[in-house]
């Protein structure tokens, strides 16, 4: 094997240096040159050959799955894991990675252990969380390390049936001289364990810290480096934990597991729309809209309040939404029919902290502004879902079918839906509009 060495690499055009610089000599950007492994001949880490193989076949490769011991997560992932799938879970510190991740270790569908990389916790912090969530803990075995080398190591010599590693900002190689969680150390630690865990064939679930900033390990250097991306939402002091699909090789994206964090550690929730509207009063400010991105709709409350603006500089405040989405909402509303919230204090909140980024929600939002700022409840029994266009106009959404079932599942029995839909559901009277204004007609 050729001779390994370090060079600092352009991120912007690839330029190669021996040493670090500043600027980059080649295209001028400034901070652009990232310390990285590299061949004897110069050339980036190449890896070992893969297989040629005819369609069909590659598809039985993938047809195992096997169980994270989460119902509800298998659904998401689309059946299950895959062997040597790499799925980086993503998500802020105190959220509950770590705990997820011990509760799949012990309930991990494959034969043999499991192999839990803990970088950021001591053995027995592991072993306290582990007796809190009542784990019997033979299955486990947990190693606290975070030289690279060494897992490595481990992983050839124990070849477990999962490999866990938390998180991976501690992790670093020997070869890069650059500090643990630093661009290069965490681009080339995770390129190799991926490399690693492809040729073993065993899944691997990486932690990776979210910052303040909301980006992954620095910037989301891993994501396209990984099969699978979960993100773990919710709030810390709230008891709902979503983790969101948002990328996956093997099955669809914007799929969602819902789980509740209790005394034992997650539990899975099988009827998320129960839980987020479960505390819902109908106020005035308050629309349930069917959400969806993946498969799944759920249904959840947006939650808007309108007040007499405290300084000159209104606030717009939101939780769980855009809020440039949100600026958006109120200069529509204001051009196409007049209501005028410049002197208001605007905040928008998605019950129970899911986050929801689908322009979908529209129409649901705007209808909460309006019915908070006239202090005039939503009907009890409708559910609104549309995109909104800048001159009024109501667009037509995906799954329209889905979420209306999902709401006659649970009792409504009224819904507001985009005219090109032209949709029906039994036992539902569907309201279909084109434009903001005939919603508002309708309502108000
Ligand atoms: P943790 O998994 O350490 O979060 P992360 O790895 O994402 O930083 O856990 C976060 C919180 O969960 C912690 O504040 C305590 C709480 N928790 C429970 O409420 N119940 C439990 O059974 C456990 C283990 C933790
Ligand atoms: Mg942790």
């Amino acid at each position: 094997m050729a001779k390994r060495t370090v060079r600092y690499v352009c991120q912007s055009c690839g330029y190669q240096s021996v040493k670090w610089k500043g600027r980059c000599p080649s295209c001028g950007e400034w901070n652009t040159l990232v310390e990285e492994v590299v061949e004897g001949n110069g050339k980036l880490s190449t890896k070992t050959p893969s297989k040629v193989l005819p369609i069909g076949e590659w598809r039985e490769e993938t047809s195992g799955r096997i169980s994270t011991g989460f119902e509800n997560l298998d659904t998401a992932l689309g059946g299950g894991v895959v062997e040597g799938q790499v799925i980086l879970i993503a998500g802020e510190p105190g959220i509950g990675k770590s705990t997820l991740l011990l509760q799949i270790s012990e309930r991990f569908g494959g034969e043999g252990k499991v192999l839990y990389v803990s970088g950021e916790e001591s053995g027995t912090q592991v072993a306290l969380r582990g007796k809190r969530l009542g784990l019997s803990g033979d299955k486990v075995l947990v190693y606290p390390e975070t030289l690279f080398e060494n897992i490595i190591e481990e992983v050839n010599r124990l070849e477990p049936s999962l490999v866990v590693v938390d998180s991976i900002q501690t992790v670093y190689s020997e070869k890069l001289e650059s500090s643990a969680g630093s661009v290069s150390q965490v681009r080339e630690v995770t390129f190799r364990l991926t490399e690693l865990c492809k040729e073993k064939g065993i899944p691997c679930f990486i932690v990776g810290q979210v910052t303040k900033e909301g980006s992954i390990a620095g910037p989301k250097v891993l994501e396209h480096m990984v099969d699978t991306v979960l993100q773990f939402e919710g709030e810390r002091f709230n008891f709902y934990r979503v983790v969101k699909v948002v990328k996956n090789r093997f099955g669809s994206t914007g799929e969602v597991a819902v789980f509740r964090m209790g005394d034992a550690g997650l539990e899975e929730v099988l009827e998320p729309s129960a839980f987020f509207i479960g505390e819902r009063r109908n106020s005035p400010g308050s629309v349930v809209f069917p959400y969806t991105e993946g498969s799944k709709p759920i249904l959840v409350e947006i939650q808007a309040l309108v007040i007499q603006a405290l300084y000159t500089t209104p606030q717009r405040k939101t939780q769980g939404f855009d809020v440039n989405r949100l600026s958006l909402i109120l200069a529509v509303l204001e051009k196409e029919v007049g209501l005028f919230t410049r002197d208001s204090d605007v905040f928008v909140n998605v019950a129970g902290g899911l986050s929801v980024r689908e322009p979908a929600a529209d129409l649901a939002v705007a209808m909460a502004i309006i019915s908070s700022k006239k202090d005039t409840p939503i009907p009890e029994d409708l559910v609104i879902f549309g995109e909104l266009g800048l001159s009024g106009e109501v667009r037509a959404v995906h799954f329209g079918d889905m979420r209306l079932k999902e709401a006659k599942r649970f009792g409504f029995k009224r819904a507001i839906i985009p005219a090109k839909l032209e949709m029906e559901i039994e036992g539902m009277e569907i309201y279909p509009v084109s434009t903001l204004r005939e919603a508002v007609d309708l309502l108000f």
